[in-house]
């Protein structure tokens, strides 16, 4: 039996996603969208996309959830970018609605699949899913610190010009400015980055690490990043359908650790065939603790106007 994918949202994300899926032949993946049209065509044109580069997945585009039906895995990127004269607020509500009626659909055709969020305001919409879903904490997570660490090894690995393989980044935290790189923990094959890169230019790079979506959205002007983004959704996918176990830096709701609670937070996890495993605890500084509970702090703000507006 294959597996059964569905990606809500046929947007920038949303079909590099379906096409990142297909490439690595995870399942059958089904894309949708609101507009009409929109995830029929992409998803056929990636359908004849597979006699070139060998893939064998079906991947149909619907306007409704019925095609949907069983997935395993759904992988939500659906959501209205910020337009001029709307504030931060007016998105969050906006996506609010379109993350609990989507979420709302899913989870009628698909009762027992994983939730894999990616829509902005990350955090808040993974707490958007997890209540409108009712699904046990291990089912919802959101794609943000896979993204936050890989472009923070990117810098890394261009500044010492060595492989990306070799270096390791450890990010937590909310997505966004408040997000925590743990440099003290940052290394390349195993040699400590404190120990490879002068305390300035490591600051720089954290600097640019926090800021990299902003960098790409200068460049782009409409529209912001999506292969980075869409390559680790499906890397999350990947290690929950072959059961790999991978360790990652994704949004989990926590209950307590690292002194958090009732709050999606980004922080190292155990992602295998049960979703989220295990939420690795360990001992922070000071300083990082304090950062932490900044970032938590800001993921809170918006929850908190999710539970008196929403
Ligand atoms: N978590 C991250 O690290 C990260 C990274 C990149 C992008 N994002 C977020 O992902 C989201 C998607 O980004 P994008 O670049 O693909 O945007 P996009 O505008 O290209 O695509 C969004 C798609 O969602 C669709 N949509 C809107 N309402 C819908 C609904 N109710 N049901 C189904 N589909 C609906 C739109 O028609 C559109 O095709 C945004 O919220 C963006 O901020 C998050």
């Amino acid at each position: 039996m294959r597996n059964k994918i569905t990606v809500v949202g046929g947007g920038n994300v949303g079909a590099s996603c379906a096409v990142n899926l297909a490439y690595k032949e995870l399942g059958d993946v089904v894309l949708v969208d609101v507009v009409e049209g929109v995830p029929q065509g992409k998803g056929l044109d990636m359908l004849q996309m597979g006699p070139v580069e060998g893939y064998d997945v079906r991947i149909t585009g619907a306007n409704d959830y019925e095609p949907t039906a069983n997935s395993d895995v759904v992988v939500i990127t659906a959501g209205l970018a910020r337009k001029p004269g709307m504030s931060r607020d007016d998105l969050l509500m906006a996506n609010h609605q379109v993350v609990k009626s989507v979420t709302e659909q899913v989870v009628k055709y698909s009762p027992n699949c994983f939730l894999v969020l990616v829509t902005n305001p990350l955090d808040a919409m993974c707490w958007t899913a997890f209540q409108t879903s009712s699904f046990p904490k291990n089912r919802v997570m959101g794609m943000a610190g896979v993204l936050d660490s890989a472009r923070f090894r990117t810098f890394i690995a261009q500044e010492l010009d060595v492989s990306v393989e070799n270096v390791t980044a450890v990010v937590m935290g909310g997505h966004g400015d408040t997000m925590v790189p743990i440099v003290r923990l940052s290394n390349v094959s195993g040699i400590p980055l404190t120990e490879l890169i002068e305390p300035a230019k490591l600051a720089a790079i954290v600097d640019r690490t926090r800021n990299g979506g902003a960098e790409i959205v200068k460049y782009l002007k409409t529209g912001s990043a999506y292969y980075a983004p869409s390559a680790s959704a499906v890397e999350m996918v990947e290690s929950i359908l072959k059961d790999k176990k991978k360790v990652l830096p994704c949004a989990a709701y926590l209950e307590g650790e690292y002194g958090i609670q009732g709050l999606f937070v980004g922080v190292p996890v155990k992602l295998g065939a049960n979703g989220i495993e295990k939420i690795y605890q360990f001992q922070l500084t000071d300083e990082e603790k304090g950062m932490l509970a900044k970032s938590a702090a800001s993921v809170e703000e918006l929850v908190s106007i999710l539970k008196t507006k929403g």
